[in-house]
């Protein structure tokens, strides 16, 4: 669905309103939902070119508006948030939007990797995404192989000649650890000069707000809609945003086949949740740069992982890179897990629940939940340091 071309927007004044046309709508000021499975055809040559325009073999023409098929490939509120989406993502042509943060993962890597090749990642990663790199891909014949320290040198040169892509999380879930995105970039013109490996970065804890991963040498920007785009903690979706059209129209197919796509309803809050993202996201990190200061003071914390806090090389990536510190706060506290278990049973106001990105405060212990798998145990916290994460 397209708009009338105008001058630059503001971000914020296009994710109100960016995608949706009430003209198309019996001039509704705000979209509705389209709750529907199958769409009509104009005629039945109409038909058959939409189904060559979708499948790639017949590109659409200028300014063409290729009907709608199936919801499974597409639907009006899911390519409404699209458009807003793209609209606020610096950088970013175009975007797609998932069932969940995890299928806006796996949609796009089994789109760029293919079987024999490799994947290097970055950790630490969300535990899920790390289930998937350990325990998935290698049955389909694909290595992921994590990269430890950011010995990104060496291992571009071990590995760069059959490497489909990069992947990184930045801040990364739980400990905040901060990526180099330029810096990676870089790296992976300089090894592997005899073309762009793909830079995938999951930019679901600072979002389009705070980071603009597009603008720093990523191909892709993921998320986890669930968090922060979503933001009130009702709707389970992902997303990703980049900088060319023609790699989100791949990623597009194989989500077709692969009944990833988010569905009508869900699009829908998503798209009234993109109106408010700027409010929630500004005030969040405002409420969580105050909180700090508190929890940083007191006797029974160990440390605490926060951009504004962060020394060194950290610091200069966050300087750099970011434009605010978000809400995540990580913690470690003195005392072992039976303190930090005893802090999650005592809280009241907050909220002992896994995710992010909703208007409530939340708080975990990664150790025993999202991040309990072997290696993210391994890699996140030494068992003398237990940690408790706040969003
Ligand atoms: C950083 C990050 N990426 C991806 C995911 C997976 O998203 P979803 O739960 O929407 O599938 C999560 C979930 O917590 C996450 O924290």
């Amino acid at each position: 669905m397209t708009t009338e071309p105008r001058g630059p927007l503001h971000p914020q004044t296009t994710s109100v309103s960016e995608g949706f046309d009430p003209r198309l709508s019996v001039m509704a000021v705000r979209p509705p939902i389209y709750p529907v499975s199958t769409y009509a055809f104009p005629s039945a040559e109409q038909a058959a070119h939409y189904f060559e325009v979708a499948l790639g073999k017949v590109q659409r023409g200028p300014g063409e508006d290729v009907g709608l098929i199936y919801a499974r490939l597409n639907n009006p509120n899911a390519e409404m948030f699209e458009d807003a989406l793209a609209s606020v993502e610096k950088g970013a042509h175009a975007a797609a939007v998932f069932s969940s943060g995890m299928s806006a993962i796996t949609t796009s890597l089994l789109t760029l990797a293919k079987p024999g090749q490799k994947i290097l990642y970055e950790r630490p990663v969300y535990g899920g995404t790390d289930h998937f790199f350990r325990h998935m891909l290698p049955d389909l014949q694909l290595s992921a192989i994590a990269v430890e320290n950011s010995a990104w040198d060496d291992a571009l040169r071990a590995h760069g000649a059959d490497l489909a892509l990069a992947y990184v999380e930045t801040p990364a879930n739980p400990t905040l650890r901060m990526i180099d995105l330029a810096a990676l970039r870089e790296r992976l013109d300089r090894i592997v000069p005899d073309r762009r490996v793909p830079l995938v970065v999951d930019n679901t804890f600072l979002g389009p707000v705070f980071q603009s991963p597009l603008r720093h040498g990523a191909d892709l920007a993921l998320y986890s809609a669930t968090k922060f785009l979503g933001g009130h903690s009702d709707l389970v979706a992902g997303a990703l945003t980049a900088t060319d059209p023609a790699l989100v129209a791949k990623i597009k197919g194989t989500r077709a086949f692969l009944g990833t796509i988010c569905e009508p309803f869900t699009a829908w809050l998503l798209q009234k949740s993109m109106a408010t993202l700027w409010l929630r996201m500004i005030k969040q990190s405002k409420n969580a740069s105050h909180l700090v200061k508190t929890i940083k003071a007191h006797p029974a914390v160990e440390t605490v992982h926060y951009p504004t806090l962060f020394v060194g090389d950290q610091a200069r990536i966050f300087q750099q890179q970011c434009t605010a510190p978000g809400s995540m706060i990580a913690v470690e506290l003195r005392g072992g897990r039976a303190a930090a278990f005893r802090f999650l049973n005592a809280l009241k106001l907050v909220r002992l629940a896994v995710s992010l990105g909703g208007v409530e405060s939340l708080a975990c212990h990664p150790r025993s939940t999202t991040a309990s798998g072997d290696e993210a145990r391994r890699i996140c916290e030494p068992e003398a340091s237990p940690r408790a994460s706040c969003g």
